[in-house]
């Protein structure tokens, strides 16, 4: 009887079929899944903590409890960090970059992490998740690294995906060539391959949009919801989980567009480009989708500084077609109202 490849033969297997890349990649990939699986332990337990100790409180180790997102952003910093491939990683919980062992003069790679997303969902027990982006270093091996190396497109990525802390605990990611998902079976402990080849439907019916933003959101996005509001036949569905990574694996499994658009008073809007909006701009991508900011591609927007925030419009090609109309339309309105010039 055959059994299903755990996380760790599938990227094995990929190493094998292409010589050329390093084991280095694999380790790093290895070393996400080990960081999770500790991760996943506790946002578990996340219930108990006000039984077992709330944060603050002295476990058995003697180590200090601490708040999910500040477990999740020192256990994957500190599994990253002694792995030996990452030089730096950027991470949302931390304002500078941290830069690994010697000024970052040898690891290869170049880690950008939303260690914990949804944050607001953990003491309500609803899904939540961790996103990585992994590129290349830029500046050649054996000197420190810089900004340039922190600061590159989506593009450039080599790696990303997503760790959804679910019904069940989920490991998604790519490579560049298809995105993978594979599923934690918590009595062995081990990721096994559970949706290969992953694709967004051929045609997404849900939207996903925070819809007491609407009133102050730009005009691309009320046009857009509105059309889902009247749209007849056609059957829109709105789901709106509040975890960014529930939301979009939400999307790619039934169809669907996440907006976050640009706010009167925040014209970037909320997400973080180089730890949200870029990594899952890749994943849909290679999954068959779209992913785009208020000018265009998000993979191919150049980032200025670390925690620089983006208006995103991530899913079905479909979807974000019929949004991109609508930009066309709100724009062509912007001409309408622009003051004639006299003859
Ligand atoms: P994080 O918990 O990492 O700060 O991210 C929260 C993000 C994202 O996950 C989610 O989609 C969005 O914030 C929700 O924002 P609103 O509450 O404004 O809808
Ligand atoms: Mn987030
Ligand atoms: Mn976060």
């Amino acid at each position: 009887m055959s059994k299903a490849k755990t996380f760790g033969e599938f990227i094995m297997d990929g190493q094998a079929a292409f010589p050329f890349v390093s084991g280095q990649l694999t380790r790093l990939l290895t070393d996400i899944g080990v960081a999770s699986k500790i991760v996943n332990h506790q946002v578990n337990r996340a219930g108990l903590a006000g039984i077992l100790g709330e944060a603050g409180s002295i476990n058995i180790q003697d180590e200090a409890q601490q708040k999910l997102d500040v477990y999740a952003d020192s256990t994957f910093n500190r599994i990253l960090a002694s792995g030996g491939s990452v030089a730096g990683i950027g991470s949302e919980e931390q304002e500078s970059p941290i830069i690994c062992g010697d000024e970052g003069r040898k690891g290869k790679y170049i880690v950008l992490i939303d260690p914990l997303d949804g944050s607001s969902n953990v003491d309500v027990n609803v899904s939540i998740g961790t996103i990585f982006s992994i590129h290349r270093r830029v500046t050649p091996m054996g000197e420190p690294i810089s900004d340039v190396d922190f600061l590159q497109p989506g593009v450039n990525q080599i790696a990303s995906g997503y760790i959804l802390y679910g019904s069940s605990t989920m490991l998604v990611y790519t490579t560049g060539s298809g995105v993978n998902g594979f599923t934690l079976d918590p009595a062995v402990g081990e990721f096994f391959l559970s949706h290969p080849a992953m694709e967004f439907p051929e045609r997404g019916r849900i939207y996903s949009i925070n819809d007491a933003l609407l009133g102050k959101c730009s005009l691309p996005s009320r046009l857009f919801v509105d059309g889902c509001r009247q749209t007849r036949g056609a059957r829109f569905r709105a789901r709106y989980i509040g975890s960014l990574v529930a939301d979009f694996h939400r999307n790619l499994i039934q169809g669907g567009i996440y907006l976050y658009p640009s706010l009167a008073k925040k014209p970037l809007g909320k997400l973080r480009l180089l730890y949200e909006c870029a990594p899952l701009a890749f994943i849909a991508e290679q999954a068959g989708g779209m992913a785009i900011d208020d000018e265009g591609r998000v993979m191919d927007r150049i980032p200025t500084e670390l925690h620089e925030r983006s208006p995103y419009y991530v899913g079905n090609r479909n979807l974000i077609h019929a949004f991109l109309a609508c930009q066309l339309a709100a724009k062509n309105r912007s001409m309408d109202t622009l003051p004639k010039r006299e003859k």
